[in-house]
């Protein structure tokens, strides 16, 4: 009789998938506290609501189509955005993450999926948002973020990106609550996004208020190139796909 096949032990998790799913696993154990702690934190935030009306108004003027909140939680800033007028849903890696967001707003659309593996099409959305979503990402892979970013993302598509500041500081890994998290010059996120291809339209820095950690709180708002702007084109290659 023939000896069967021998057979390999299943490979390890890789690095990526390993802390991806630390990530998921540490903000399905802090979902409902969270969804708590976060349900009305904007309602203390004008400047951020004025910045999240004016990202709407860049995206209603342009081509309004959907829009996906990446690392969306519990889902308030994607229901934010839908009441600002734009056609929202979300992503979130962490599944109790996601079930808090569809019981909450069944009206509105929540995957569970990683920001750096979309689910989604070439061009398939006009805008994203990454609201305190992208700082635990470890710096090297932000990139890939960014381009996942940019795949997903129709020609003048716009970005919002929410995260702590690191004043004067390299990247800096920080003690989050949750889960090992960086903090960022703004300039430096700004750079990276804009060797993803993103053009900046503006940014704001806020004090942090009390209660909040001592970290100044960043936000930018970029735009892809579109068709025929001048200076900016895209590049394609000969399939049409972006380069
Ligand atoms: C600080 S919470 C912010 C949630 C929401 N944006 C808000 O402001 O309420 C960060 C969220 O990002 C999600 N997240 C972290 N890494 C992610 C990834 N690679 N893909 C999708 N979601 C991710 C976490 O599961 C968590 O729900």
């Amino acid at each position: 009789m023939n000896e069967p096949f021998p057979t390999s032990p299943p490979s390890p998790p890789s690095p990526v998938a390993s802390r991806l799913s630390a990530t998921a696993d540490a903000y399905d154990s802090v979902a409902a506290l969270y969804t708590e702690l976060a349900r009305n934190e904007l309602d203390a935030h004008p400047l951020d609501r004025a910045l999240l009306a004016a990202f709407a108004e860049y995206v209603r003027g342009a081509d309004a189509g959907p829009v996906v909140e990446l690392g969306c939680g519990p889902g308030r800033i994607t229901a934010h955005l839908r009441d600002l007028g734009l056609d929202a849903f979300g992503v979130d890696l962490s599944p109790v993450m996601v079930g808090i967001a569809r019981e909450t707003y069944p009206d509105l659309r929540f995957e569970v999926g990683s920001m750096d593996a979309l689910d989604l099409a070439e061009d398939e959305v006009n805008a994203v948002v990454a609201w305190y979503s992208v700082i635990h990402a470890p710096p090297e892979d932000l990139p890939a973020y960014l381009a996942e970013f940019r795949r997903v993302l129709a020609p003048g598509g716009h970005l919002l990106l929410a995260f702590f500041e690191s004043s004067g500081d390299p990247v800096t890994e920080f003690d989050h609550k949750v889960v090992t998290a960086y903090r960022w010059p703004i300039d430096r996120l700004a750079e990276l996004a804009g060797e993803a291809g993103f053009v900046e339209l503006g940014r704001t820095l806020r004090e942090p208020v009390e209660g909040e950690r001592p970290f100044r709180h960043g936000r930018l708002l970029m735009r892809l190139p579109a068709h025929g702007d001048g200076g900016g084109d895209e590049v394609r290659d000969g399939d049409g796909r972006r380069e």
